[in-house]
């Protein structure tokens, strides 16, 4: 047993937390769309041929925001053939995943599941065959509300009102030499910069991410943001990451040291941002988008990414989780949470089938992935502000990071309602943790909402089509709430959340 102390006060805050940290991806590749989020034949699919099995679970998943139409996919891709008639949409080569694309979905089709669940989208323009030209036109048929050729074409598709599409990512890993079109760093912030002038014209509501780096370890990486920052530094809102996590020593206590290195990794790009804006004697912040984020490594070899005779919907990158990827993603769910002075936004990778949370099989069932549970518990109780954690642990040397403290925890509390949510990683995996928790500012009689757990004796534990439920979320009888105290018991090797309320201000 080891014994741990988490501290906070409610006068020392962070920020508050933007809920788009809690997006998730879907992209033309493999079965997320077809068979994923779309399938007219399925049993269950509504009047819009979506799937309504995989609806609500993504309502039960509790995603904010939904990158759309790629990753990959996007820097081949024709906007104008995913509208309109779909008797007349052309079927294409999609040259990103070597697959053929129908276009029996599209953006249309895409904000409609967006409405049905409430969730907001995050669109993408093809800045690899296409660019700045596209882009406008675009934005136009999306957000223009009428009277000209563009908007008027949405109307006779049968959208009268315009989509309003907030967020949009200008292109998709330009940096990356797999990418359709990639580009260099100077000749990407130039088309950035001059893509983001148009689309503000057309639409000044707009919020834009220029892309960072494809990963932490690309040869570029870090001068690449330096240098599309020094181009498009006052057209952009955002600067994007992208992180797809591994466990090539298979190692539980190495793959969880990542939880540190993300923090890093979000850290280094907010200082090389900064020092673009004090070169420029700017007070402006760029913020952060993590718009691509998950564990991918077990589907990654050549096979797994493409498949020969250009099938449709093909089965491409299936990951499936077990019980450590789950810890590991809860653990960079607190690190975003605690980054959330710069991350406003960040999508897990993806949503359905293709490195999903929810995995399905075409005309049978849907179910959870391990790393679905904590995805939505985070998502359902972390609102309002993050608030700093001083810890108190114990911790351990792994050979990317020197100290890694088994307890990790994120703490939200939101004024409004009196709630305080707990996240909390146990990484210790062969005892369990005793934690004193003190609660500084945030009420003297606080009573327990919700104890939660996530914990299974074997690491690699998965849950499938078979066996749906191995890996659940279970009750965490050992929770004591007296006052402003809480004093709690976390099992090896495990994700915990606590819920609690303060039922009077004092
Ligand atoms: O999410 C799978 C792929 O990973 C995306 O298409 C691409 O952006 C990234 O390399």
């Amino acid at each position: 047993m080891i014994a741990t102390r988490l501290v906070v006060d409610r006068d020392f805050d962070l920020s508050s937390l933007d809920r788009r940290i809690f997006g998730t991806f879907v992209e033309h590749m493999g079965r997320c769309v077809y068979s994923g989020i779309y399938e007219p034949d399925h049993p269950s699919a509504d009047e819009h041929g979506f799937r309504s099995d995989v609806m609500a679970l993504a309502r039960e998943l509790g995603s904010t925001i939904v990158r759309y139409p790629g990753g990959n996919f996007l820097s081949g891709y024709n906007w104008e053939d995913g509208v309109g008639p779909k008797e007349d949409r052309p079927v294409r080569l999609d040259l990103a995943w070597l697959s053929t694309e129908t276009n029996q979905f599209g953006t249309n089709e895409f904000m409609q599941w967006c409405r049905t669940l409430d969730v907001e989208p995050m669109f993408a323009v093809n800045l690899g065959t296409r660019g700045p030209d596209e882009a406008r036109h675009f934005l136009e048929y999306c957000n223009h509300p009428r009277g000209t050729a563009l908007s008027d074409l949405r109307r006779q598709h049968g959208v009268d009102e315009p989509h309003a599409i907030k967020f949009w990512c200008l292109g998709n890993e330009m940096d990356g030499p797999w990418q359709i079109c990639q580009k260099t760093a100077d000749e990407y912030g130039r088309i950035a910069k001059e893509t983001a002038k148009l689309m503000r014209t057309v639409d000044p509501s707009v919020e834009l991410a220029a892309c960072g780096s494809s990963k932490h370890d690309m040869p570029t990486y870090g001068a690449w943001e330096d240098r599309v920052l020094e181009h498009c530094f006052d057209e952009v809102d955002f600067i994007s990451l992208h992180h797809y996590f591994g466990n090539p020593h298979d190692s539980t206590a190495e793959y969880l040291a990542n939880v540190e290195l993300t923090d890093l990794f979000i850290k280094e790009i907010v200082a090389v941002a900064d020092s673009v804006a004090a070169r420029r004697h700017s007070a402006k912040r760029i913020m952060l988008s993590f718009d691509e984020w998950n564990v991918w490594y077990k589907a990654r070899s050549a096979e797994h990414r493409s498949q020969p005779g250009w099938p449709q919907a093909p089965r491409l990158i299936e990951e499936v989780y077990n019980h450590e990827d789950a810890l590991l993603v809860g653990g960079a769910l607190i690190t975003l949470m605690n980054n959330a002075d710069r991350v406003k936004a960040a999508c897990l990778a993806q949503l359905v089938n293709v490195i999903g949370p929810i995995m399905t099989e075409p005309g049978g069932p849907a179910w959870r992935q391990t790393i679905f549970f904590p995805f939505s518990q985070a998502s359902k109780y972390a609102h309002g502000r993050v608030l700093r954690c001083l810890i108190d642990s114990p911790s351990y040397r792994a050979d990317t990071f020197p100290e890694v403290p088994y307890l990790c925890a994120a703490v939200v509390h939101d004024d409004e309602s009196g709630q305080t949510a707990i996240f909390a990683l146990n990484r210790h995996l062969s005892e369990s943790q005793d934690i004193n928790i003190e609660l500084r500012g945030l009420g003297s009689q606080q009573r327990l909402v919700e104890a939660l757990e996530l914990y299974h004796p074997d690491m690699k534990a998965t849950n499938t089509q078979a066996s749906p439920d191995t890996v659940w979320p279970e009750s965490n009888a050992e929770v004591e709430v007296d006052g402003d105290r809480i004093k709690a018991h976390f099992k090896p090797g495990s994700w915990n959340v606590i819920v609690i309320n303060n039922t009077t201000r004092d």
